[in-house]
């Protein structure tokens, strides 16, 4: 059987918000250190300390929103440390992230820096855990507030004249775990207490997310909203992908069999269950979806790579990373009327990474490609689809074939974005378009495809995974006829 899909060009589901391609950097292994910040001094090419071949990567991602400090590492972290002559700067254990020394050289400043070449929006995660409500205030007077004030005139004192615009910001990280082991009932209530203080100074609105659940903790999101619900603007979920057991083998990032290709796609899908779980606790405190839900912790998570500090988190990345990159935005779009955040984790060399550094050297992930592919989809409309698709039937899974999200840009053009799972068949598409005012010759579409299961890019061969055009279909009339490889995404574009 063929897959049928119509695409309802006329039929409006809602807005895709552009910060569902949202980053996240912690202070986590080599994200920071090496893989984004080598230092004035560095013989590395930079900017002001943060490496440029890593940032003109990600300056072509379009990256609308980048979260900051951790992660674990927030709630152990305190920005006065990291302000101020570097060499003054306090050093610290990492306690988190393998017992290394953290000489705080990457602070406020340098993260501003950052954002502002990435012309992304900074979201800064504030600690809870380990901070006091002074310390947090006084951090958001010291980005924020323009004039005479001991924060503001201490940020002019160490470089910064004119206050930030601080967008978003998070009242902990996992709260439940890392972030203080605490029990919903009480962090709803600190919550309430330390969100007071995060001030609004000028214009400066302040977005304040609140610390969520872990996967299906759905406790923590009925208690959440019932208690704290008028004053946040967004509760966070944290969901992670392995293909084994996280708690003991969750699978290698490259070396696997048939059977775990399929565990880990077929885990993915997980994700929308979640969504509509937490959605529906969060409708009945808030049916008008005033709150968003704020992904800021997601993606596939690997045992690490053989040899590297287990607490570096650092796994490689193949086009599965890839296609279950796509299937998440696929029903991030399917969830935009609540879904109005999502970070992956982590940016550089940390878990699904879009980058991987090996000292001077740098390569792209299959995933970095997802996201420069699907950025066209970045506050597009998102249009109704149907489909009609094969069932792939293996290991006592059942999970569709292909997958398809479509969208509408602000100037008209159509995005229809095809993900193909099969491991090694090909496969036809027939896509058709209702409702569509553009003529169907104007099509153009590119493919991200795997020779293999865990096809890869390499520090040798950094191009083995790669988009390229893509010309394997026959335009109709009002249909396309698409011939899909197996294990690949594709994404078409209709002017
Ligand atoms: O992203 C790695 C870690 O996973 C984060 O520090 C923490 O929030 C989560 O448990």
């Amino acid at each position: 059987m063929d897959n049928k899909i119509t695409v309802h060009t006329d039929i409006e589901k809602g807005k895709i918000n552009k910060n569902i391609y949202g980053h996240f950097a912690e202070h986590l292994g080599r994200c920071i250190y090496e893989g984004i910040w080598v230092g004035e001094e560095a013989s590395i090419p930079h900017i002001q300390g943060i490496r440029q071949d890593v940032l003109k990567a990600l300056q072509k991602l379009n990256i609308p929103v980048l979260r900051w400090p951790g992660g674990c590492f927030a709630d152990e972290y305190h920005w006065q440390d990291g302000v101020g002559p570097k060499e003054a700067r306090k050093r610290m254990i990492n306690t988190h992230w393998g017992g290394v020394v953290e000489n705080n050289h990457f602070g406020t400043h340098e993260f501003m820096l950052l954002c502002e070449l990435l012309e992304a929006e900074p979201y800064i995660c504030g600690n809870v855990g380990s901070g006091t409500i002074q310390e947090m205030s006084e951090w958001v007077e010291y980005m924020t507030l323009d004039g005479e004030s001991p924060m503001a005139n201490w940020r002019k004192e160490n470089g910064r004249d004119r206050a930030w615009k601080l967008p978003y910001f998070g009242v902990g990280n996992e709260s439940w775990g890392c972030g203080g082991n605490m029990k919903a009932e009480y962090y709803a209530d600190l919550y309430r207490r330390y969100q007071t203080y995060v001030r609004k100074y000028g214009e400066n609105k302040i977005y304040k997310i609140a610390g969520g659940a872990n996967s299906v903790d759905y406790h923590w999101t009925e208690v959440l909203m019932r208690e704290a619900v008028s004053y946040m603007d967004g509760l966070s979920l944290h969901h992670y992908t392995s293909p084994g057991d996280f708690f003991k083998v969750k699978g290698s990032a490259t070396n696997f069999s048939v059977e775990e290709w399929y565990f880990g796609l077929h885990k993915t899908f997980f994700m929308d269950e979640l969504i509509t779980q937490h959605s529906a606790i969060m409708d009945k405190y808030d049916p008008e979806k005033r709150v968003g839900m704020i992904i800021d912790e997601w993606g596939n998570w690997y045992d690490v790579e053989l040899g590297t500090n287990p607490g570096f988190l650092y796994q490689q990345n193949s086009i599965r990373d890839a296609l279950t990159a796509a299937l998440h935005f696929h029903i991030f779009h399917k969830h935009c009327t609540r879904v109005q955040m999502a970070n992956i984790a982590q940016m550089v060399n940390v878990l699904q990474a879009m980058i991987l550094t090996d000292g001077e050297k740098m390569i792209v992930t299959p995933t970095y490609h997802v996201f420069d592919m699907y950025q066209v989809h970045q506050d597009a409309t998102y249009l109704s689809v149907e489909s009609v698709v094969e069932k792939i039937e293996e290991f006592e899974l059942e999970l569709e074939a292909v997958s398809v999200t479509a969208s509408k840009s602000e100037d008209g053009r159509i995005h229809v974005s095809v993900c193909h799972l099969h491991h090694q068949n090909e496969t036809k598409v027939d896509l058709e378009f209702k409702g569509l005012h553009q003529d169907l010759e104007a099509l153009t579409a590119t493919i991200l495809s795997g020779e293999s299961l865990d096809a890869h890019n390499t520090f040798d061969q950094p191009n083995a995974v790669t988009v390229k055009e893509f010309d394997q279909y026959i335009v109709h009339e009002n249909y396309v006829e698409l011939s899909i490889p197996p294990r690949s995404i594709v994404t078409l574009c209709i002017n």
